[in-house]
């Protein structure tokens, strides 16, 4: 939307963390627990995004983003006056939401702010109604009417016992904040510039708030410890299984199965228990992943099946079966039909259309043609000491059960080598090989 401007507060300190990274950079479902809230403001359209920052943030946030040093923290009052002393806001609406509070979400904020549009009034900010004691603000009203919010800080006794809270997300008409934000005291019992200050300012100058309460008040959630970052995770999680198996992917069992937040899975795919499905990890339609089964950045393409295996940065084609027990990893490609089976590592290698590795080998820098067949415990020897080298199987080729292929070399389509062959020079098409070091016994063809 234009006339937009969205600011996220994210100066704190957050050292209830105990943590060197700072708190909203903890992962939260594969991404840093900002990335959500910037990608939900995102969804706002606004002509500029201001995050506050303090000095461990800089330079580490993604581009599409201006960052503002607050420093020292004055308090949220004082982190909107920084980031508006570097916009132009004139004429333009001004959002504010926290960097760590990652499950308001989309929806909810473009309700806050479109609430406000449509009834005209001068703020709109959303509340909820949480279990108590709470450390949010409370929302003061009389006759149903919204008066002020008090922090706990400055509360009573009374006031505290208001269940409805303030979530801190608001939606400022054009002007307002520059009407009452330079104008703000330290004058409560933490010294701060208080934002919400401006609310009472607003209403006691005569403006009118629209408020906008959250249906669930795990949507407030704030992040402040590690305990409720685990929360948040639950939700979160709970958030994206719902998703998926709303757009047609099975979980069996959705408390045993952990799903990053950009994953992408095709319709009528089976997600087993014990499954972590991690990164930018896609997969296709019509797939059974896991039981126990950790993908990294893969990518999955349709009927493909991942038994009890961990495949990281690595691409399965259609119908192919991996597992149980296998590891794939470093820009592996399992072609169309192929099967990896138990124990089998494989690095950086392609390997071809309707090939078989089935038990308990090593295929690391290699490229193995269609329907080869690679016998248990070969093992391509692709580092000398100081470099990797390439290994090439051809077509149709049988590599016999303990082969030990000395990098570089190849073997031709149809070759076989024997079991227990070492293989130091290359071997012909159709030629077989046995021993150690391995000898040609005859032609094939
Ligand atoms: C604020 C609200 C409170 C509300 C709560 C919801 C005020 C005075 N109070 O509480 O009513 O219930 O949020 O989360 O606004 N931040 C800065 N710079 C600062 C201070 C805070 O960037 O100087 C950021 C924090 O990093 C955080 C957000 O603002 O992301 C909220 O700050 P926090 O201290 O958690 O909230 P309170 O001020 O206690
Ligand atoms: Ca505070």
């Amino acid at each position: 939307m234009s006339g937009l401007i969205a600011v996220v507060l994210a100066a704190g300190k957050g050292t209830r963390m105990k943590s060197r990274t700072p708190k909203v950079l903890h992962d939260l479902c594969g991404v840093p627990m900002i990335e959500h809230v910037l990608s939900s403001v995102r969804a706002l359209e606004p002509s500029e995004i201001i995050v506050v920052i303090n000095r461990e943030l800089e330079g580490r946030l993604g581009d599409g983003v201006t960052c503002v040093i607050q420093e020292p923290q004055g308090g949220t009052g004082h982190a909107v006056q920084v980031a508006l002393a570097s916009a132009r806001p004139n004429g333009a609406a001004v959002f504010v939401a926290a960097a760590d509070m990652p499950l308001v979400g989309a929806d909810l904020m473009r309700e806050v702010v479109d609430a406000r549009s449509r009834a005209d009034t001068a703020l709109s900010l959303l509340t909820a109604r949480v279990d108590l004691p709470s450390p949010f603000g409370r929302v003061i009203r009389h006759d149903g009417r919204f008066v002020r919010i008090v922090e706990v800080a400055d509360a009573s006794p009374a006031e505290r016992g208001i269940d409805e809270v303030n979530a801190g997300v608001y939606c400022f008409a054009p002007d307002v904040l520059r009407r009452f934000l330079a104008s703000l005291k330290p004058n409560n019992a933490q010294g701060e510039l208080y934002l919400t200050d401006c609310v009472g300012a607003a209403i006691a100058a005569g403006d009118t708030v629209t408020t906008v309460q959250a249906a669930d008040p795990r949507s407030v959630l704030g992040v402040n410890t590690r305990a409720e970052l685990a929360l948040a995770r639950a939700e979160m999680q709970r958030r994206i299984l719902e998703r998926h198996m709303l757009d047609g992917v099975t979980v069996v069992d959705p408390a045993a199965t952990w799903i990053d937040a950009g994953v992408r899975i095709g319709a009528d795919t089976v997600v087993m228990p014990g499954t972590h499905l991690q990164g930018s990890t896609q997969i296709g339609a019509a797939c059974v992943i896991g039981p126990n089964s950790v993908l990294v950045d893969a990518r999955i393409d349709d009927e493909a099946v991942i038994l009890c295996s961990v495949v990281a940065t690595s691409h399965v084609e259609q119908g192919a079966t991996i597992g149980p027990f296998a590891h794939l990893r470093g820009g592996t490609v399992v072609a169309t039909g192929a099967h990896v089976g138990n124990f089998v590592e494989m690095k950086n290698t392609r390997f071809g259309r309707g090939a078989k590795a089935g038990h308990l080998s090593y295929l690391g820098d290699a490229e193995v043609g269609e329907k080869a067949n690679i016998g248990a415990g070969t093992i391509t020897c692709n580092f000398d000491g100081k470099r990797k080298h390439r290994t090439r199987i051809g077509a149709e080729a049988f590599v016999g059960s303990n082969t030990s292929l000395v990098a570089p070399v190849e073997i031709g389509d149809r070759g076989l080598t024997g079991a227990g062959s070492v293989v130091l020079e290359d071997v012909g098409p159709g030629e077989r090989v046995v021993g150690n070091p391995a000898r040609r016994i005859q032609k094939k063809d």
